[in-house]
């Protein structure tokens, strides 16, 4: 495995890699590599004959309150975790580096980036859409995996990707979780051992979502209520938001009608961490 830390060279050697009729897949991360962001490279290889995975804490995507400083960058076990998943290129980059001084160029996202994680973190998403373009012309992949663990933020690469015309094949990879439902997350160290175990009441929230859907219960407005109140009844549990949207639109969804998709997204603060799920459901 090369380390690369320089976006210049990280170019060159993927311009040469194309040349060469190479087939390039791309994993983004910001690091503390979990299994989730491994099974990430896994689904890569699938596609592509040469696995770059990046790691970079973009800062232009945390809010002014948010966690930037205190966000773990355990570098040296990120690089003997991304050599023995058989990562090929792990691009590193210094934060100065992709923004320079005199930097001034941000993208801005439309409506899909508004509401949810949008309206509780302002300008979370330009942030996001940003580095991600630029990951994408330091790469040039033909392949981008993203997990469906950030629903929200893989709709809004979508819509990137189609927007501006970009020639890449946008994969998703279903949420990896812990033993008792917790999807798996860089943040879940923050949490004590027993908010950590007591977390489990969000799967459990989706799993209940899916027996009322099969149940013929077509009120998603009332499951949501009901989810709510489950994870409300924890103490020291706080549901940001439990909102059902349709799963091709990302509008809220209060109604189920027969045959489409719908996705329950979940935003909840536990102790002082904020975590985030989803599960999609037909009807
Ligand atoms: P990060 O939170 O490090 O996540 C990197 C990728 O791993 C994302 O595509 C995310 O959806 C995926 N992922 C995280 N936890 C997962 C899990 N439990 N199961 C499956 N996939 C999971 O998302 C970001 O970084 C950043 O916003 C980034 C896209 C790198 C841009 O800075």
């Amino acid at each position: 495995m090369q380390i690369i830390t320089d976006p210049g060279q990280m170019q060159a050697i993927a311009e040469k890699l194309r040349l060469n009729r190479q087939l390039i897949g791309v994993v983004m991360t910001m690091g503390a590599l979990h299994e989730g962001h491994l099974s990430l490279v896994k689904l890569a290889r699938k596609s592509a004959g040469i696995v770059i995975l990046t790691i970079f804490v973009n800062p232009r995507q945390f809010g002014p309150k948010e966690d930037l400083h205190r966000y773990p960058r355990p570098l040296e076990q990120d690089i003997a975790l991304a050599k023995s998943a058989d990562v090929d290129y792990l691009f590193a980059p210094e934060a100065g580096s992709i923004y320079p001084e005199h930097y001034q160029t941000t993208l801005e996202c439309g409506t899909l980036a508004e509401r949810f994680e949008g309206e509780q973190r302002p300008g979370h998403f330009n942030g996001v859409a940003t580095v991600v373009t630029k990951l994408f012309n330091i790469t040039k992949p033909h392949t981008a995996i993203f997990g469906e663990k950030d629903a929200q933020q893989l709709a809004v690469i979508r819509q990137l990707v189609t927007d501006l015309n970009m020639d890449i094949t946008i994969v998703a990879a279903p949420i990896v979780r812990e033993e008792n439902g917790l999807a798996v997350s860089s943040r879940n160290i923050y949490l004590s051992s027993q908010e950590r175990s007591a977390a489990g009441i969000i799967y459990q929230g989706i799993c209940h979502a899916d027996k009322r859907i099969a149940a013929q219960e077509h009120n998603l407005q009332a499951i949501a209520a009901e989810i709510t109140e489950m994870i409300s009844s924890l103490p020291g549990f706080h549901p940001a938001y439990v909102s059902f949207v349709d799963e091709t639109t990302f509008e809220p969804a209060e109604t189920a009608e027969k045959g489409k998709e719908y996705r329950l997204l979940l935003a909840v603060h536990a102790g002082g961490v904020r975590l985030i799920d989803n599960g999609k459901f037909r009807t």
